[in-house]
C-alpha cells in the first residue's frame, strides 16, 4: 500500500494560529465582547465564515451579510499585516527536517488546510515547491469537519484514503480525517484533541523514527 501524509497548515506547519487568534480577538473586542483563547479553540481549523459565525455567536451580536463581509475583509488584512512579516524560523519545530524525510524517500505529501491565504503562506516560508499537492480553502466547498479537503488531498496524491496519515492541530480537522478513514495524529493536548488515533505534544514529537514506524504499517 502507497502510504502518504497529509498537512494541515496552520498550527501544523507554522504558528499563525497565534496570528488568526489576534485577528478575531481584536474584531470581537471591536464589536464589544472579551474572545479567549479557550473560544479559539472552536475556531482552528475552521474556514473563515464558519469562524465569523462562531465568533459572533460567542458574543450573541448579529450583523447583516453586507457588515459580515466588511469584518471579515478587515480580520483578513489585519492577519494579512503579520503574515506578511513572518520569516522561516516561524515554522514549527521538526518539520523542515519531516518535510524532507518524505523527499528523499519518495513518500508523497499534501497540504490540507481551509484557509484561502495557504499559498502566499507557503511561498512566504520558501516551503511551496515540497509538495506533492495543496488543497486549501480555495478547493473546497465544504469546511472541516467535513471530510472533503482530505479526500481531495487522497486523490490528487493517487493513493486510497486508508494509506493517507494527516497531521492536525485542530478538533474539526481531527474529525474530518476520522471521518475520511484516515489515520489522525493530532498537535496540542490529549484533552482537547482526544479524538485523534495518536496525540503528540508539538511537532518536535513528530520524528523520523515515528514516521518510519506508521510508513511501514
Ligand atoms: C485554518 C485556521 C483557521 C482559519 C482558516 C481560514 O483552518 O486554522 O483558524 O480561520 O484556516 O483561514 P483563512 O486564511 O482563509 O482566513
Ligand atoms: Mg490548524
Amino acid at each position: 500500500s502507497k502510504k502518504a501524509l497529509i498537512f494541515d497548515l496552520d498550527g501544523v506547519i507554522v504558528d499563525t494560529a497565534k496570528y488568526h487568534y489576534k485577528a478575531w480577538k481584536k474584531l470581537a473586542n471591536n464589536l464589544g465582547f472579551d474572545f479567549t483563547e479557550e473560544q479559539n479553540e472552536l475556531l482552528k481549523g475552521v474556514s473563515r465564515v464558519k469562524s465569523l459565525e462562531i465568533l459572533l455567536e460567542i458574543g450573541n451580536v448579529t450583523l447583516s451579510d453586507e457588515e459580515k463581509l466588511k469584518v471579515m475583509n478587515e480580520k483578513n488584512e489585519h492577519y494579512l499585516g503579520f503574515i506578511t512579516k513572518m520569516e522561516q524560523d516561524e515554522i514549527l519545530e521538526g518539520i523542515p527536517e519531516v518535510l524532507n524525510y518524505l523527499r528523499e524517500n519518495k513518500v508523497p505529501f499534501s497540504l490540507g488546510s481551509a484557509s484561502k491565504n495557504a499559498r502566499l503562506i507557503l511561498t512566504q516560508l520558501n516551503l511551496i515547491d515540497l509538495f506533492d499537492a495543496i488543497v486549501d480553502g480555495n478547493d473546497v466547498s465544504k469546511a472541516k469537519p467535513d471530510p472533503e479537503v482530505f479526500l481531495i488531498a487522497a486523490d490528487k496524491l493517487k493513493t486510497a484514503p486508508e494509506n493517507c496519515i494527516v497531521v492536525e492541530d485542530a478538533i474539526a480537522g481531527i474529525e474530518a480525517a476520522n471521518s475520511a478513514q484516515m489515520t489522525s495524529i493530532g498537535i496540542g493536548d490529549k484533552e482537547t484533541l482526544g479524538e485523534a488515533d495518536i496525540v503528540l505534544s508539538s511537532t518536535a514529537e513528530l520524528n523520523i523514527e515515528l514516521l518510519e514506524k506508521l510508513l511501514r504499517k
